[in-house]
């Protein structure tokens, strides 16, 4: 799971390249390199580390591969880092992806010196091998996609020359003016050319700085759209904020309104892009939600929508486990896959699964032009803008709000919505009271009294208690607290037992139908003398040990409001441990292994 680029043109290939691979960090960062071709030989840096750390601008040239990597194979250490060269050193290959039979490949490459422990060395050497045997390098390339078993986007370098493959790894190309570019996506190219091209499944690719060509594995030629894209880039930078963390959270005002945006005309909700009749969806029996991670929380979200405003029964999966369910699914489902790269590995098994079953499958995805955007039947995109820190904040609650959306428009279709005017008209006034919110608040506050438990427990109830998970995932993955989230109610069956006076008990208990509920369950968390902070509607009550005030809204709203305090504390309390926010250990962005 790594982030690969590529150029070849008239230009510094090596500017060019640490521009794409900085944009891709968010595939991972545990290490990176560059190899460029100058006077007849190639050149390569690499080195634990991210691409901030490492000055790349000696390796000359205009030709070069690039890339960054997240270790699944072989620990993070010089030698596993990428590019990885034949004996001779007159290829070099950046890989991305998982080859599933690089043990078995490795033993029939008998006196091949291999200097690293990855499966990715494997490739270059199988293609040097049967270079050796007279193959021309193309058809060594070819002979050795072959052989792989499992995932793949490879970019190799030979002299002037870049040959390119994909399978089950994202990969496109960039066509400019003589210059050709390929990356893991299509952002980091679009400084340069919107012309883009998506490579598809078992493409391979041989690429001059004026020309290319795409292929099939039969070496046949086949013929790929070259798409104009015209969809914004914004500007990856921080602006005035210190991480891309507190920005992204800082911008949910703004994301959340252009998830909306457009969407709603005459008291209705309209989307352009789902592709399924109102006939079609007015059948539904059942929906799927399938996600990972933060996505696979606004999926329960979308549950508890779905069954209360839109009346349709609905499951929620973790998209890595679905098919191994065997999942029993027909012509009467609607599967939504939710993801905010439109990349996760899991997420992509799930939609081929369900296909394979005849479903309709929706995407709610942020990555223009992703994986997902393009293999699905229909899709709404979240137009939240590049999320950059690896903890999502912004296109989670853009998630909540398509989904608030497609259950109201579900909703209108079935009958079971009598005044869609004033959900939606709740729903645009939700940007302003969030703002509000992120101008005053106590959070930074609350943070400096709790940054060093060692544990948290976060409890929510009905539709806040998929908000309970996600600050719990939020503070484990970028504070390294072991946090738990849990329906306030079960506390009572297990988790109590963990209360004493050290535990900080996070409880999101806005004003509603199971308010009194949750109330005895802080009573239960204070009889233990656990600390309670409580996230809530209602300022006044005495008794918390710290009380964070967020505006009252539908209860169907809330989480949309609750889930913000939840992500600045998480955002506070790394602050203060000294954590590398926007890049926390073992991480990265974009999840393309299974
Ligand atoms: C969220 O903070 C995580 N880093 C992670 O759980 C993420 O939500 C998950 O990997 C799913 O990614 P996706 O939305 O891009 O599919």
């Amino acid at each position: 799971m790594c982030g690969i680029g590529a150029y070849i043109g008239d230009k510094d290939a090596s500017s060019i390249l640490t521009s794409i691979i900085r944009d891709l960090e968010y595939r991972g960062y545990d290490s990176c390199g560059i190899a460029t071709y100058s006077d007849g030989k190639i050149n390569c840096k690499k080195d634990i580390g991210k691409v901030s750390d490492i000055d790349f601008s000696s390796l000359k040239g205009n030709v070069g591969i690039a890339h960054t990597r997240w270790a699944t194979h072989g620990i993070v250490n010089f030698e596993n880092s990428h590019p990885h060269s034949d004996c001779d050193k007159k290829m070099y290959l950046v890989h991305n992806g998982i080859i599933e039979n690089a043990d078995e490949l490795r033993n029939i490459l008998a006196g091949h010196e291999f200097t690293s422990k990855t499966d990715s060395e494997v490739i270059i050497h199988l293609i040097e091998d049967f270079v050796n045997a007279g193959d021309t390098v193309e058809d060594a390339f070819v002979k050795c996609l072959k052989l792989l078993e499992g995932a793949y986007a490879i970019v190799l370098i030979h002299e002037e020359k870049l040959y390119v493959a994909r399978k089950g790894s994202p990969l496109v190309l960039g066509v400019g003016n003589n210059e050709m570019f390929v990356a893991s996506d299509s952002v980091p190219i679009q400084k340069y050319t919107r012309n883009i091209i998506f490579l598809e499944e078992g493409d391979y690719g041989v690429l001059w700085k004026d020309n290319y060509k795409i292929n099939n594995l039969d070496s046949v030629d086949v013929d790929r759209e070259i798409k104009i894209l015209n969809n914004n880039i914004d500007e990856i930078s921080k602006g005035s904020f210190e991480h891309f963390m507190l920005k992204e959270i800082y911008e949910q005002p703004k994301t959340i309104e252009r998830a909306f945006l457009g969407r709603i005309s005459d008291d209705k909700v309209k989307f352009g892009g789902l592709n399924i009749s109102e006939d079609v969806l007015k059948k539904i029996k059942r929906i799927i939600l399938i996600g990972c991670g933060t996505s696979w929380h606004a999926g329960i979200v979308g549950g508890y929508l779905f069954e209360d405003i839109s009346k349709i029964q609905t499951k929620v999966e973790y998209a890595s486990e679905f098919r191994y369910k065997n999942p029993v699914i027909d012509e009467n489902d609607l599967v939504i896959v939710l993801s905010q790269s439109g990349e996760t590995a899991d997420s992509i098994a799930a939609i081929k699964e369900a296909k394979s079953k005849g479903a309709k499958v929706i995407g709610i995805v942020n990555g223009v032009g992703s994986t997902i955007s393009r293999m699905v039947d229909g899709g709404i995109y979240l137009h939240a803008g590049s999320e950059i820190g690896v903890a999502s904040t912004k296109t989670f609650s853009s998630h909540l709000v398509v989904l608030y959306l497609l259950s109201v428009y579900l909703g209108s279709l079935k009958g079971t919505v009598r005044d869609p005017a004033k959900m939606l008209n709740e729903l645009q006034e939700i940007p302003a009271l969030i703002s509000g919110f992120l101008e005053n608040n106590n959070i930074e506050g609350v943070s400096s009294k709790y940054f060093d438990c060692d544990n948290a427990l976060y409890l929510g109830r009905d539709y806040n208690f998929p908000i309970a998970l996600e600050g719990a995932l939020k503070l484990k993955e970028i504070s390294y607290i072991h946090a738990e989230g849990y329906p306030a109610a079960e506390m009572k069956h297990g988790p109590i037992a963990l209360i004493d006076k050290n535990m900080p008990v996070i409880v999101i208990a806005p004003e509603g139908r199971l308010y009194p509920k949750i109330m005895s369950n802080i009573s239960e968390v204070k009889s233990r003398k656990g600390k309670v902070i409580v996230i809530t509607t209602n300022g006044l009550e005495d008794g918390f040990d710290e009380v964070i005030k967020i505006p009252k809204v539908s209860e169907y709203l809330m989480p949309l409001i609750s889930v913000v305090p939840v992500q600045l504390l998480s955002y506070y309390i790394a602050k203060k441990r000294g954590c590398d926010v926007d890049r926390p250990r073992n991480l990265a962005k974009s999840v393309t292994v299974e």
